[in-house]
């Protein structure tokens, strides 16, 4: 079969990373082999993301890019994946006939047909979403030194995603998941076990467990057998026992499902790195009861003190939206407050924008533009301030570091906690080799370190 090159660009969050590897590979059964460029790709895939309004007008300008690449190549064709296709599929096909395919979340993983099928005729819109869907399984291809870039980077394989589940039903009133990515559904137990096994002996060291909301894994239907009450805590510690896995993340959590049994797994599980995204998304009891979000800020602050209880080396991050409708001085407030109180090592903060299909879009009181942007600009100058402070905190300390990089004369990795590192020696080490280095330097965004 005469290969086909295709390009795939992937927004959003890790979910959307992953399900761009599962069509990727999906589609090499097809004849197609993964490009690096537009100009040359007959297929260019878009996965989208919704969450935010700048994030699908970011997919609406590059498809309005995309419209004057197909004149000069006619045959190239432009397929549309993702959050955004789910959501928006039927009206990008009418409004944009140079599309000529829109693939729905759960409908990923037949992609290669799919575009046969829409070549032939048949349908160009394939977005069924079920309430009894369940994920495939889909075992991963093995890590390879494939190029990364133009530049021949080579690509990092020993951090692996690993799906547990996908969909949401908590219905924060910001939200459009729920909309996008359906009911919450959970893998069997041994699906991902075995999948992270086999990546595994294959050679990856670390493993990150994603799902749009892990806490309520297991929530929604029966994950293993005879074990009817199987809990996210427990798929923590099954998969940590995987014989060779050096490092465990997970990601999304939700505080009103974090249950004191996961927060001890950062004490008891050794293998998990000690590192938090918990997202909180407001500081004001009256915002997140308006957010649907179930805990108060009070909750949450306990459950910062006991995760530092259990793992004082724990690393937190969270997402904060400013500019919820309705928030007012007093409310914004109480989110710096909470900055104050925990001193994130990270955070990721947006202006709230309106989502179609969320109960929020038709809140009244909206806030104005100026107002987001001035609260957002004083959340984010003080956060950078808190987290150089933090990253100082490192610096003496002897951190190991899993080796993503390596050139002639330096070496960039990261530690457990999630921070970037820079060695700036010629060292003889490889990508995916752990290092045990000492940290010289604190910088904003990453740390410097020298041998030990
Ligand atoms: N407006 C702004 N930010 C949002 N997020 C989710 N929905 C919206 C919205 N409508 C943010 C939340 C979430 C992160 C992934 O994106 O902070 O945790
Ligand atoms: Fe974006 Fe959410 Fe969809 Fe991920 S699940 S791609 S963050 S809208």
């Amino acid at each position: 079969m005469e290969n086909k090159q295709f390009f795939i660009k992937t927004f959003g969050c890790q979910m959307n990373e992953r399900d761009s590897e599962i069509m990727a590979q999906s589609l090499s059964r097809y004849g197609y082999v993964e490009g690096m460029e537009v100009q040359e790709a007959d297929l260019v895939i878009l996965n989208t993301c919704s969450i935010r309004a700048k994030a699908e007008q970011k997919v609406m300008s590059l498809l309005g890019y995309l419209r004057k690449t197909k004149e000069k190549r006619p045959h190239m064709k432009i397929c549309v994946a993702g959050c955004v296709a789910q959501q928006e599929g039927k009206t990008i096909i009418d409004r944009m006939p140079h599309v000529d395919l829109i693939v729905g979340t759960q409908n990923i993983y037949n992609i290669g047909e799919l575009l046969l099928d829409a070549e032939a005729g048949k349908s160009r819109v394939v977005t069924q979403m079920e309430d009894s869907y369940v994920i495939p399984l889909f075992l991963p291809e093995l890590p390879s030194s494939k190029a990364d870039t133009k530049e021949d980077k080579t690509t990092f394989q020993f951090s692996r995603f690993v799906t547990i589940m996908q969909g949401c039903n908590n219905y924060c009133t910001y939200c459009v998941v729920p909309y996008t990515r359906g009911r919450e559904v959970s893998r069997k137990v041994q699906d991902i076990v075995d999948e992270v096994t086999m990546l595994v002996q294959s050679g990856v060291k670390e493993i990150t467990l994603l799902g749009q909301n892990v806490n309520s894994y297991g929530k929604t239907n029966e994950v293993e057998f005879g074990a009817p009450s199987f809990t996210f805590s427990d798929l923590l510690r099954r998969v940590a026992a995987v014989n060779g896995l050096k490092r465990l993340r997970f990601t999304t959590s939700n505080p009103k499902d974090l249950t004191d049994d996961l927060m001890s797994c950062f004490r008891d599980v050794k293998n998990l790195c000690p590192q938090f995204h918990l997202p909180v998304q407001a500081g004001s009891d009256t915002i997140l009861k308006a957010m649907n979000r179930k805990y108060t800020v009070q909750q949450y602050l306990e459950q910062v003190k006991v995760l530092r209880e259990y793992c004082p080396s724990i690393s937190l991050s969270t997402d904060i939206i400013v500019g919820f409708p309705g928030e007012t001085d007093a409310d914004f407030e109480g989110t710096m407050d909470l900055l104050e109180t925990v001193r994130y090592h990270g955070s990721f903060s947006f202006k709230y924008s309106d989502r179609p299909g969320t109960r929020s879009a038709g809140f009244e009181n909206k806030v104005d533009e100026a107002v987001k942007s001035e609260r957002l600009a004083r959340f984010q100058a003080r956060q950078d301030e808190i987290s150089l402070e933090r990253n100082a905190e490192f610096v003496g300390l002897e951190k190991e570091i899993l080796v993503e990089q390596v050139s002639s004369d330096s070496v960039k990795g990261r530690t457990d906690t999630n921070h970037i590192v820079h060695v700036n020696e010629p060292l003889k080490v490889n990508v995916g080799d752990l290092l045990t280095v000492k940290i010289n330097f604190a910088g904003q965004h990453s740390l410097k370190a020298e041998l030990i």
